[in-house]
C-alpha cells in the first residue's frame, strides 16, 4: 500500500497525497493532483523543497556528503575512469563495453572539427568577447550544421549527436580561447585523445606544437569528470526546462550553458581565483576579508563555499584539494593563491558564521587552481565547467525526451501586483515614486522606479558577468595563460 501525507486546509478540506519513496530512501510527498482537487499551488521559492522529476541518473547526499553516478561513488570513478568513460556512463546508465568504448571514441574523432563556414562565425565575435559567450552562441548555431532536421530519430542518430556535442564543445571552446587572443584556430588531430587534443588545441601554434604531459592531462580528465554531473542544479533544469518544450537539442545545451555562467554557479571558478588574485594583490590579510563576507553590508561572498544541497564538504571539492596538494606541492611549482585559499579555509572552518551557516568548500574552491596550473586562462574557467558538464545535460536531456509521462514545465507563481486598473493617458501620469510590492514571504520586491533611482542589488552586472568580488580589467584576467605543469 502506498503512504500518505494529509494535508489539512484553513476551510477543513483534507487531502491524501502520496507519499515517493526514492532507491536511497528519500521521501517526497507527490503534489500533482493538489490543484486539480483543491485549487490550491505550493509556494516554493527557489525551489529548495522542490523536486522537479524523477531521475536515474545521479544520487547526492548533502547532509553526509555522498555523490554518486549511476550508483557509482564519485571516489570511485575518479580513481579509475577517463571523462569520456563517464560521459558513457552518465547517459546510457552503464560503463561501457570495450566495444561500446570503442565505437563512441570513433565517433568522437570523427565529430571533433567545425565545418570550415563554420568557423567563420568565431570572427563576428569583438576582440576580448567572454568565451562563455561565444561557446553558447556557437552550440546554438552549430545546431544547423549537425542537426538541420531538429530531430533526432533514433538511438543511433542519439549517440552520433551526443558525440559530435560532446567532441565539438571542445573544439569550440578552444577556438574561442585562439579567437579571443587573435591567434588561428587550430584544428583537433585525430591521433590524440580527448582532453590531449583540447590541450592541442588550445596552445599548439601554427609554428610549434604544444605536447601536453601527462600530468595535466590527467588534472583536466579528473576535474571535467567531477563536474560531469550534478543532478538538478541551476544548468541542468534550465536544459530539462527548455527540453520540456521540445526544443532541439543544441538550442537546450546552449541554454544550459548560459545558466551556468553566473557566478553562484559555473561561474564561481573563475570568481574564486579573481577574490584570490585581490587579496594576493592588495595585501589583505585573509581575517580581514572574512571580516568583510561576514560584515555583509559589502555584499561580499566568500566564493567557492556554500552550497544549496550540500550541508557539509562537497565531496568533489576533497578529491580536488588532494589534487593540488598532488600538483602543487612541489618545489618549483608552489602557488601563493593556493596558500591563500587553505588560510581562508582554515579560518573559515573554524568560524562560527560558515559554521552555523553549514557552509564548506565546495566543486569551485580548489578547482581553479588545477586550471591555472594548466595554463589555462581564468575566463576560460566556466568554459572547462561547461565541456565537463554536457554529458550530464545530454544525459537529462534523453532521460527527460524517454518519459513517456513527460510534459512542458510550466511553474505557476502567486501574483501579488496591482489588481485591475483602468489604463492612464499619458498627460494624466503622475511619475515618480518607487512602486514596491511586498511579498507575502515579507520581501519587499521592486517593481518600477519612474524616477530612475538605482535599485539596491546584490551584485553588480558587468560586461561578461556578476561578480561578488571585486573586478579584474574588463575581458576577465587572462592570468594564468601559460601552462607550467610538466
Ligand atoms: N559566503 C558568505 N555567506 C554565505 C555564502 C558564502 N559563500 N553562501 C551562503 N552564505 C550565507 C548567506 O548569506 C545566508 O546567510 P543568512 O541565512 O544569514 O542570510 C546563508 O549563508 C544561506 O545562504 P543562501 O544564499 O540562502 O544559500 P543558497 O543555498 O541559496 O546558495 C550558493 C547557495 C552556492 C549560491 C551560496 O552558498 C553562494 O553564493 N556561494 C558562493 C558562490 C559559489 O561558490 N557557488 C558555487 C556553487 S558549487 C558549483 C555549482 O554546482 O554550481
Amino acid at each position: 500500500m502506498t503512504d500518505t501525507a494529509t494535508l489539512t486546509f484553513p476551510d477543513g478540506q483534507t487531502i491524501q497525497l502520496p507519499v515517493v519513496v526514492g532507491t536511497e530512501n528519500e521521501h517526497a510527498v507527490d503534489i500533482s493532483r493538489l490543484r486539480a482537487d483543491t485549487g490550491y499551488i505550493t509556494l516554493d521559492d527557489s525551489y529548495t523543497n522542490t523536486g522537479s522529476c524523477e531521475s536515474a541518473i545521479t544520487f547526492i547526499d548533502g547532509e553526509k556528503g555522498i555523490l554518486r553516478y549511476r550508483g557509482y561513488p564519485i571516489e570511485e570513478i575518479a580513481a579509475h575512469c577517463s571523462f569520456i568513460e563517464t560521459a558513457q556512463l552518465l547517459i546510457w546508465g552503464e560503463l561501457p563495453t570495450p566495444e561500446q568504448r570503442g565505437r563512441f571514441t570513433s565517433l568522437l574523432t570523427e565529430n571533433s572539427s567545425l565545418p570550415e563556414d563554420f568557423r567563420r562565425h568565431f570572427a563576428g565575435f569583438p576582440a576580448h568577447a567572454h568565451p562563455m559567450s561565444i561557446l553558447s552562441a556557437m552550440i546554438n548555431a552549430l545546431q544547423s550544421y549537425d542537426l538541420p532536421g531538429l530531430v533526432i530519430d533514433d538511438d543511433d542518430e542519439f549517440e552520433r549527436v551526443a558525440a559530435a556535442l560532446i567532441s565539438k564543445v571542445r573544439t569550440i571552446a578552444a577556438a574561442a580561447y585562439k579567437s579571443s587572443i587573435g591567434e588561428p584556430i587550430t584544428y583537433p588531430r585525430y591521433d590524440l585523445r580527448y582532453v590531449e587534443n583540447f590541450l592541442h588545441m588550445m596552445f599548439s601554434r601554427p609554428y610549434r606544437d604544444y605536447v601536453p604531459s601527462a600530468e595535466a592531462t590527467s588534472a583536466l580528465n579528473l576535474f571535467l569528470l567531477l563536474h560531469a554531473d550534478h543532478e538538478q542544479n541551476c544548468s541542468t533544469s534550465t536544459v530539462r526546462m527548455v527540453a520540456s518544450g521540445q526544443a532541439n537539442m543544441y538550442a537546450s545545451i546552449a541554454a544550459g550553458v548560459c545558466a551556468l555562467w553566473g557566478p553562484l554557479h559555473g561561474g564561481a571558478n573563475q570568481a574564486v581565483m579573481e577574490m584570490l588574485t585581490m587579496i594576493r594583490d592588495s595585501g589583505m590579510s585573509t581575517a580581514d576579508y572574512l571580516a568583510k563576507v561576514k560584515d555583509r553590508t559589502a555584499g561580499i561572498r566568500l566564493m567557492g563555499f556554500g552550497h544549496r544541497v550540500y550541508k557539509t564538504f562537497d565531496p568533489r571539492a576533497k578529491i580536488m584539494k588532494e589534487l593540488c596538494h598532488k600538483l602543487l606541492d612541489k618545489p618549483g611549482m608552489s602557488d601563493p593563491m593556493f596558500d591563500i585559499a587553505m588560510r581562508l579555509e582554515e579560518a573559515a572552518l573554524s568560524d562560527d558564521y560558515f559554521l552555523s551557516r553549514n557552509l564548506y568548500p565546495n566543486v569551485d574552491f580548489y578547482s581553479g587552481l588545477i586550471l591555472k596550473a594548466a595554463g589555462i586562462p581564468f575566463n576560460m574557467f566556466t568554459v572547462l565547467f561547461a565541456i565537463g558538464r554536457t554529458p550530464g545535460w545530454l544525459a537529462n536531456w534523453r532521460e527527460m525526451r524517454h518519459d513517456p509521462g513527460g510534459r512542458i514545465a510550466r511553474p505557476r507563481q502567486i501574483y501579488i501586483g496591482p489588481s485591475m486598473r483602468n489604463y492612464v493617458p499619458m498627460d494624466k501620469r503622475e511619475g515618480s515614486s518607487v512602486v514596491r510590492a511586498t511579498s507575502k514571504s515579507g520581501r519587499i520586491l521592486p517593481v518600477a522606479d519612474a524616477a530612475g533611482a538605482p535599485q539596491p542589488a546584490k551584485f553588480t552586472e558587468t560586461t561578461h558577468s556578476a561578480r561578488l568580488v571585486p573586478m579584474p580589467p574588463a575581458g576577465g584576467s587572462t592570468e594564468g595563460a601559460e601552462p607550467y605543469i610538466s
